[in-house]
């Protein structure tokens, strides 16, 4: 009799993601950022290790443990996450932007800890260059996956950057309701590809990344 094994859905795949915040320097002291626990990012590594892939993860600074079989870099700032995705770009299969990127940095970081002197004070922000936008326009480019956590108008701003960023698919999520998505355990997402729409409902975060792989396994072939 013959035996069949089913191949894990991932394996041999290449899979690149970000996960956590941007820390974006004001002073030695002080840094600008953005609410992400990294949980969302971290689970969609694990879950991508356990289908059989080979995993790169580029985390902001985080609280969490590197998942098993996870190659882990950490870094702080956008410019640092670019750098690092950018060097492990090539042969990747699959990128997936998870991470809440700061979208402006200090113009000028101050060398030493700003002193307090006038009742307001003015800070000059120049733009971070966008990584995945980056990485949609590389050819040959990965199968490339965006999240945009919206608290508004979700459906028309994640069809904007699907188009607008050309990427294969984007995982929306609502952040105005109250114990999703940010920070915490259990979140729901809208999946987004130029041919519809799928809703993966509320669930923790590991469930939901088995599911969002699987959505991306199935579509990208
Ligand atoms: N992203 C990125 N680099 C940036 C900004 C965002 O890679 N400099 C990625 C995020 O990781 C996410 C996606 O782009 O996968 C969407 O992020 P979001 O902040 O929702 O979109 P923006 O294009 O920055 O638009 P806005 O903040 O104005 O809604
Ligand atoms: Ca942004």
């Amino acid at each position: 009799a013959e035996h069949f094994f089913a191949a894990p859905l991932l394996q041999g795949q290449k899979i690149l993601l970000t996960a956590g915040p941007t820390r974006e320097a004001i002073d030695p002291v002080r840094y600008i950022s953005n609410h992400s626990s990294g949980k969302m990012g971290f689970a969609l590594a694990s879950a991508a290790a356990s289908m059989g892939a080979t995993v790169t993860l580029v985390s902001g600074p985080v609280t969490l443990p590197t998942p098993t079989g996870v190659q882990r870099i950490d870094v702080e700032s956008a410019q640092q996450m670019f750098d690092a995705v950018m060097a492990h770009l090539p042969e990747q299969q699959i990128f997936i932007g998870c991470a809440a990127v700061a979208d402006y940095r200090a113009a000028t970081p101050a060398a030493s800890k700003i002193k307090k002197s006038q009742d307001t004070m003015q800070l000059q922000l120049v733009r971070n260059p966008d990584i995945l936008a980056t990485v949609a326009a590389q050819t040959p480019k990965p199968f490339t996956v965006g999240f945009a956590a919206e608290t508004h108008d979700l459906e028309q701003y994640a069809l904007d950057k699907l188009q607008r960023k050309h990427l294969d698919m984007i995982a929306a999520n609502d952040v105005s309701v109250a114990g999703l998505g940010f920070n915490a355990d259990d979140n729901a997402l809208k999946v987004f590809t130029k041919d519809g729409c799928h809703e993966l409902p509320a669930t923790d975060k590991l469930s939901l990344a088995n599911q969002l792989l699987t959505l991306i396994a199935n579509y990208k072939n």
